[in-house]
């Protein structure tokens, strides 16, 4: 598949099933990333719903390649867990790519798409909480690895994922 052949639209609050569908397929690949095995059955509960706030967004995105949904992901300026804003810092927002789409460049068009958005939107640097298993994805996007971070998914529930940046555009 060639990436000319994935579709980009905007997604709706219609698309809540499906990419929840989606969601849980593709973080169900987390274990593959070294994750411990009791943190991610705890979060998976609390990640792998698609998020009906970015789906009304305007800026969380979804791929399609022959009808089928493939992949999702959008950016938004508030961060994501406390919602803050600070100008010209924007954020990625829960990317996902169904398993059966991996390596297809389905992502990559997404995140283009986000980067793109961002950057005319005024922002100046994209940050993304990165899962263990995305860093390399986020490295081949020009972004750099900051910190680690626990990321609290709901009290005592907490994943270890990567704060990474890159400058826009
Ligand atoms: C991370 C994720 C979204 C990437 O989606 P994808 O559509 O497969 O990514 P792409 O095909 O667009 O990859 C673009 C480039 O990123 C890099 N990349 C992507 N996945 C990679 C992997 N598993 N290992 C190493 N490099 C990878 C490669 O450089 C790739 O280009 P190439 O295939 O030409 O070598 C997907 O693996 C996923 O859904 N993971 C589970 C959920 C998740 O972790 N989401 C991220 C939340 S922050």
């Amino acid at each position: 598949m060639v990436a000319n052949e994935i579709t980009i639209r905007v997604a709706t609050p219609a698309d809540l099933e499906p990419l929840s569908v989606l969601i849980a397929a593709s973080y169900a690949t987390l274990g593959e990333a070294a994750y411990d095995r009791e943190k991610l059955a705890a979060a998976m509960p609390l990640m792998s719903r698609a998020n009906p706030t970015l789906l009304a967004s305007g800026t969380y995105f979804i791929a399609e390649t022959d009808g089928q949904i493939a992949g999702c992901g959008g950016w938004t300026f508030e961060k994501p867990g406390n919602g803050e804003r600070v100008d010209g810092i924007a954020h990625i927002r829960h990317f996902a790519t169904h398993p059966a789409h991996h390596r297809k460049g389905v992502a990559r068009l997404l995140l283009q798409r986000c980067l793109d958005e961002a950057a005319r939107a005024g922002a100046t640097i994209m940050k993304s909480q990165s899962t263990l298993l995305a860093e390399p994805f986020y490295a081949s996007a020009g972004f750099r690895r900051v910190r680690p971070i626990d990321v609290e998914m709901s009290p005592g529930i907490v994943l270890p994922v990567v704060e990474m940046e890159r400058s826009l555009p």
